[in-house]
């Protein structure tokens, strides 16, 4: 069985450890300062994207990005059935465009959320945030479930950057570069 351990082995410690409590998991991940980005994607005319953290470069050659995405958002399944999305790395002043796209405004959801920035579309067909930081756009090459979230691995096709100043998350705030 691959992963099983080897008879005569000795055991490991790391495989008898217990998971560590969630909360302090979660307690640790706060104190991660990230860029934030929006991932958005497209699919039959119709728009969603969320603000996110879980962004990682894999590979330069070729160019390769993961992203983690909850299973229950709305992107979802737009991401899964176009097999595209896109990654806009924010620029300190989007913190606005952070917190429509995070759910942290009232009643602003889906489409609705696309409203007070300049989108436009990109070579897969994802949204392109024009003013962003970064923006990458990129095919979906493989989606892996782990547990709640799936980790979309993709290539990129397309790419533009600006000067701008990044907008960071750092301990539950939003907070810029000093
Ligand atoms: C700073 C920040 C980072 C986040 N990072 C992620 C992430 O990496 N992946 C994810 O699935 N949700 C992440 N979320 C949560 C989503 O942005 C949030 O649940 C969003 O409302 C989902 O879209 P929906 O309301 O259309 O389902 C993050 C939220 C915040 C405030």
């Amino acid at each position: 069985m691959p992963g099983a351990p080897q008879v005569g082995a000795p055991a490991s410690p790391a495989r008898e450890a217990p998971t560590v409590h969630s909360s302090k998991f979660l307690t640790c991940m706060r104190m991660l300062a990230s860029g934030c980005a929006v991932i958005a994607a497209r699919h039959d005319g119709q728009r969603a994207g969320l603000t996110a953290t879980a962004v990682c470069s894999v590979t330069a050659d070729p160019p390769q990005i993961i992203v983690c995405v909850n299973r229950k958002v709305r992107a979802h399944p737009l991401i899964a059935n176009s097999s595209a999305l896109s990654v806009n790395m924010l620029a300190q002043s989007h913190e606005m465009v952070a917190k429509r796209f995070a759910g942290l405004v009232d009643g602003v959801l889906g489409e609705d959320r696309f409203e007070g920035a300049n989108w436009e579309e990109g070579v897969t067909g994802a949204p392109i945030l024009r003013d962003a930081l970064f923006s990458l756009d990129c095919r979906v090459i493989e989606a892996i479930p782990a547990s709640t979230h799936s980790i979309f691995l993709c290539e990129v096709v397309d790419a533009k950057f600006a000067e701008a100043s990044p907008l960071l998350y750092f301990n539950g705030r939003f907070a810029a570069v000093l």
